[in-house]
């Protein structure tokens, strides 16, 4: 058996993992904080000479030897993954192998690279002992210096530290690295991901002195009762440790009592470990950041200073759009500011522990952590009753325990981590039971969480992934045997712990839709429930370019992996490049901090909610606005705050006067001062209300008679300024011009299709759709009527049938225009569905098509971003204005995209202001893109812009839900096939 496909070895020559920590020479250095600062530490990083076999045993096998010849050596990036960097390619599944399931044992096409550099040891570093420390290498290494063997590790996600003083010396030094894409520990890395390779994280030396701290463990709870225990390594007589805890300010306090740390008030101490020999002299010193709070579990509720807290959180996974899994320090920080930026309060760090600069950045910024595991062995659940798992069989439980320890010991001191995850989608098995218990004895101060423990058999919270809102409602209200009724759980006390979600709301493409419900109906209402943590941060699409030198997102099977999980792999509220998606804004407004409900509107009477946890509203303004509908700013001001503590409400009046036409008023929250993420002046929340004002009806114009000619085939109307010519053979508006400038490129008729999204393709429960024909339904016109009682108004009746190929579906429809002397035409549509519709139609809206020089959008509605019927939270109601090329949103896997709800009008014009109005649609998108367009593409770069603009004037959307992993639209958001009736007023916008 090889070291490699052999589960009993987890590493070899390693050291005993310890807390992250840099040490530093003195005290000075050690208050600067940066690594870069300590004389004691080297980084590596940079370009080693690489080659890459097929095989391990083609890899060279003599090439740590220091004489070995590199020459025809390739060179790569340290930290990076070979795939990323032209070397093999990424692979995507989610949950599949990608080889034979036959543990421990590994595809002989195992992909090897052997990495090589020289180091220098510096000459002030003569005596000390020297570590070499790997932060994550993916997924089995070995290391050699000159020439010697120093030791092996696994656990890709996971540091391993080696004392490598006795192989080196002064001067150069030969480093060597053997990485194994596959290996045993594989078998438990099965995560929803790329299978990258290569060592991707920092590499670095570290001058020890003799006699050093080993490790340290700093306990620091709420009562300022500070515990600091530091283990020596080296002969200790007459050494000893003193410690120093600095405030924010660098001055050396005591902390009686302590300011607490939470995410709200990320307040962090230093604390200064110093290790002195018996002359006193400083041997060295190491800093740590300290954070004072309490966690536990209280019955049936999840703590953090005494306090219920609601975890706002997001899953995230390490990749970024270039540089995989080699995650720059840069990206985190915009990770983490636009998570501050969107009201999130919490990461899961799916499905493995972080670079460790993650967590400092979490301390810093104050955001909560579940810090899982480095495992999963999901693609188990592809064989028959997970026969073979990992995690249910002894022979692993070392392997298991051992990502456990290293995890616990690499994260303790982090404030920011609230609960300990034993990992990711492995079944349930003893080796998590001894992982708990290894778990309690390491750290007794964190509970445990495993979604897998559906019997509860040993986590501290119950957790669970996508359950319908109405599940969580049970959950949070429930008593045990109403629990169990509507659940059937495996097991019992569900109603004794706290429940937190460790995944809803699948982030996939378009969405996630129905967030409110969770929050207000749910999470809101009962203590018990700890909030959630939104499927997933980003998407993991890869950076690539077309032939001609687009830019586009690539996902599963674009490399030629198979198998593979397509696009599945892009299910983020940030786009690769950390572009906030439209999902992110409704996120971040559902979950806003400040809640504001109307008492009486007329007196300027408000309640305000304070969702916070622990603050104030001290650090917040609120400044108002009253705008009228036409945009117009009718008065403005701001206003005192009332104190309202954490989770309390309390009513308020704001002094405005009634608008004497109708407006909105506008509330905003915005930052006082400037945080660390953000401006002063940010908005933190927001609220807005509708100021009705009666408005007389305008005196109608003087009648202005039109002129109506027959053709075989065609009714001509002309009036002052316009002609319109229908189509009475397709029953269809031909042409319109107005002032001689067309309006239309082809006319308005009954649409249905939308173009699938990740949620409607769900588990292909867009099939129905399909199988119904909904995206190729067919007009066949009955009968077309042509009426004109008045001399200013004519009027056209046409009766279609509008079905499927194939089948004997669709609709029965009639379509009344009038046309009136002013300019206007009123399409009144009304439809009867015939046959076995499917349970939901996608839409239904009149869809037309505009001459391209009418791409300046206009309305008034919701806006400024898209929304749907259960994704518009985030959009306020105002007179809105953008190009259609910016209301397109470019989903990595394009699909429907770019609706706009609650609209009462959209006008669009070129750029002297010609073009239509369309007013009583309440929804409308506009896109270079037709359709099919959308439907078919692939990646954004196969759609090509039409020479016409598609408008989507919509009377109803099915909702968007989130079924691509999880719950469809709510019952109320469905779009169900019923008659239908609505109108719509067409007419060229007033100058
Ligand atoms: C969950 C899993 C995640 C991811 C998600 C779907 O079941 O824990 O890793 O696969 O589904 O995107
Ligand atoms: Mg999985």
């Amino acid at each position: 058996m090889n070291d490699w496909e052999n589960p009993q070895i987890v590493g070899r020559g390693r050291l005993a993992p310890r807390a992250y920590f840099i040490p530093h020479p003195d005290e000075t250095s050690a208050r600067m904080g940066d690594p870069a600062a300590s004389a004691r530490y080297q980084l590596l990083n940079g370009q080693w000479q690489f080659h890459i076999a097929p095989t391990v045993t083609e890899a060279p096998a003599d090439f740590y030897r220091e004489d070995f010849d590199t020459t025809g050596w390739a060179s790569i990036a340290v930290p990076g993954n070979w795939q990323l960097l032209g070397f093999g390619k990424p692979h995507y599944t989610n949950v599949d192998f990608p080889f034979p399931v036959d543990p421990p044992r590994v595809p002989t096409e195992n992909p090897t690279g052997s990495y090589r550099r020289d180091f220098t040891i510096r000459d002030d570093w003569a005596g000390q002992r020297i570590h070499l420390r790997f932060e994550g290498v993916e997924s089995f290494f070995q290391v050699w210096v000159n020439g010697h063997e120093v030791g092996l590790s696994k656990g890709s996600r996971l540091p391993a530290e080696f004392d490598i003083t006795e192989f080196a010396r002064p001067g150069r030094n030969v480093l060597a690295v053997r990485v194994l894409q596959w290996s045993d520990a594989s078998y438990l890395e099965d995560q929803d991901m790329w299978w990258l390779s290569g060592i991707f994280r920092d590499v670095y030396l570290l001058a020890r002195p003799a006699t050093h701290i080993a490790d340290i463990r700093i306990h620091a709870p709420a009562d300022g009762k500070l515990k600091v225990h530091t283990t020596l390594a080296g002969k200790t007589d007459g050494y000893r440790v003193t410690t120093k805890l600095l405030d924010h300010t660098g001055r050396v306090v005591k902390p009686q009592p302590p300011r607490l740390w939470s995410a709200e008030d990320p307040y962090l101490y230093t604390l200064l470990v110093a290790l002195k020999d018996a002359q006193g002299r400083v041997i060295e010193v190491v800093p740590q950041r300290v954070g004072f709070r309490q966690i536990e579990i209280r019955g049936d509720r999840f703590l953090v200073n005494g306090v219920a807290i609601k975890l706002k959180g997001v899953n995230r996974h390490e990749i970024h759009p270039d540089l995989g899994r080699a995650v720059p320090v840069e990206t985190m920080v915009r990770d983490v500011v636009l998570m501050k930026q969107h009201n999130i309060n919490a990461v899961r760090t799916s499905h493995y522990p972080n670079d460790p600069r993650f967590y400092d950045l979490c301390d810093q910024y104050g955001l909560y952590v579940i810090d899982e595991c480095d495992l999963e062995t999901h693609g188990f659940c592809k064989i028959k009753d997970w026969r073979g798992n990992p995690t249910e069989d002894p022979a692993w439980e070392r392997a298991c325990v051992d990502r456990l320890e290293r995890m616990i010991a690499r994260d303790i001191h982090h404030p920011c981590i609230i609960l300990w995850s034993l990992g990711n989608e492995s079944h349930f098995g003893c080796n998590h039971l001894a992982m708990a218990q290894r778990a309690r004895e390491l750290d007794p101060t964190r509970p445990i969480h495993y979604e897998g423990d559906y019997g509860l058999q040993t986590a501290d919270v119950y957790s669970a992934m996508y359950p319908h809102v109405d599940h969580v409602k049970i959950i949070g209200g429930g008593t045990e045997a109403e629990i169990q009724a509507a659940l059937k759980p495996s097991g019992t006390g569900y109603a004794s712990k706290p429940f937190v979600l460790c995944e809803y709301a699948h982030a996939m493409g378009n969405g996630p839709g129905g967030l409110t419900e969770y929050w207000e109906d749910a999470i809101y209402q009962h203590d018990r429930l700890m909030g959630g943590f939104i499927w997933e941060w980003v998407d993991h699409g890869l950076r690539q370019r077309t032939p001609a030198g687009q830019e586009y997102f690539a996902y599963g099977g674009d490399f030629g992996d198979v198998p593979h999980d397509g696009n599945f792999v892009c299910d983020g509220l940030v786009f690769p490049d950390r572009q906030p998606s439209p999902g992110l804004t409704e996120y971040k407004k559902v979950i806003e901090p400040v809640k504001v409900a109307a008492v009486d509107l007329r007196a300027g009477k408000f309640r305000l909610t304070n969702r916070y946890d622990f603050l104030g509203l001290d650090h917040l303004r609120l400044s108002w606005s009253i705008v009228a509908h036409d945009g117009a700013l009718l008065q403005t001001g701001t206003a005192k705050l009332p104190t309202v503590p954490a989770r309390k409400t309390k009513d308020f009046t704001l002094p405005f006067s009634w608008p004497k036409q109708p407006a909105l008023l506008n509330l905003q929250f915005t930052l006082a001062t400037a945080t660390a993420w953000a401006a002063t002046g940010h908005e933190v929340a927001w609220a807005q209300f509708d100021l009705p004002v009666p408005v007389k009806p305008a005196t109608p114009p003087p009648p202005r008679p039109l002129a109506v000619t027959q053709t075989a085939h065609e009714t001509r109307i002309r009036g002052d300024d316009f002609e319109l010519r229908f189509d009475n053979v397709r029953a269809v508006i031909a042409a319109w011009l107005h002032a001689g400038v067309p309006l239309l490129h082809t006319g308005p008729r009954l649409h249905f299709w939308r173009a699938t999204t990740d949620n409607d393709r769900a588990w292909d429960k867009a099939a129905a759709w399909h199988n119904a024909g909904l995206h190729r339904l067919q007009h066949r016109v009955d009968e077309v009527v042509v009426e004109q009682h008045r001399a200013d108004v004519v009027q056209i009746i046409a009766r279609v049938r509008i079905g499927a190929p194939v089948i004997d579906v669709g609709f029965v429809c009639d379509y009344t225009y009038t046309i009136t002397g002013a300019g206007e035409v009123l399409i009144e549509t009304h439809g009867v569905p015939v046959g076995a519709l499917p349970p939901t139609l996608p839409r239904i809206g009149l869809q037309l098509t505009l001459p391209t020089t009418l791409n300046r959008v206009s309305w008034y509605g919701r806006g400024p971003g898209e929304s749907y019927r259960d994704t518009k939270q985030a959009q306020r109601f105002g007179l809105w204005r953008a190009t259609v090329d910016e209301s397109y949103t470019p989903y990595i896997f394009p699909q429907e995209n770019g609706n706009r709800t609650d609209v009462s009008w959209v006008a669009l014009a070129d750029a002297h202001g010609h073009g239509l109005l369309a007013a009583g649609a309440p929804n409308f998108s506009a896109h270079r893109y037709s359709t099919m367009d959308f439907e078919n593409a692939r990646h954004t770069t196969d759609l090509v812009p039409r020479d016409f603009i598609t408008l989507n004037l919509d009377h109803q959307h099915n909702g968007i839900g989130t079924a691509s992993c999880g719950p469809g639209p709510w019952e109320q958001q469905l779009l169900k096939p019923a008659e239908f009736r609505f109108q719509i007023r067409l007419r060229p916008p007033a100058p």
